[in-house]
């Protein structure tokens, strides 16, 4: 499916600037764009306690499914120090992120990392993720 990469790029930019994260001064921003043509975006929150800490792919993946969202195309990830110029965003999907995406989109998601709008690089989830363990597995392990 073609879409408008600027867009969505933009769109995690903007969600970049709620980004919450006082402790690793890390600010991520993520906009997630269902195959109906919806975008959900989401930003890193931060905790005191550190673990609890929610990486901005996950919060827009959980806005989505919260409001009934199950099946998406794509992901626009950008990422960078607070301090960081604007033209040196750069960052990539975790592996707990590459798994919960995984988990909804499978290996066909088109991840966007990208360092602005005229600047990025896509690769599938199932290049991210390679053999990835998902939803499915557990019904072949079922004989299903
Ligand atoms: N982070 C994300 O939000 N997404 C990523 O893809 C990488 C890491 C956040 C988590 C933490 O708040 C900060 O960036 C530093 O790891």
């Amino acid at each position: 499916m073609e879409f408008d990469r600027r867009a969505l790029i933009r769109a995690a930019v903007a969600a970049r600037k709620n980004a919450y994260a006082p402790y690793s001064h890390f600010a991520v921003g993520a906009a997630l764009l269902t195959k109906s043509g919806r975008v959900y975006t989401g930003c890193n929150i931060e905790c005191a306690s550190f673990s609890p800490t929610n990486c901005a792919e996950r919060t827009a993946l959980f806005k989505a499914v919260s409001e009934g969202e199950r099946e998406f195309s794509a992901i626009a990830v950008v990422g960078a120090r607070l301090d960081a110029p604007d033209d040196s965003l750069v960052t990539s999907p975790c592996g707990v992120c590459r798994q919960m995406l995984y988990e909804f989109c499978g290996g066909a998601l088109t991840v966007v990392m990208a360092k602005g709008e005229d600047d990025w690089t896509e690769r599938r989830l199932g290049e991210l993720l390679p053999l990835g363990f998902g939803p499915e597995k557990l019904s072949d392990a079922r004989g299903e």
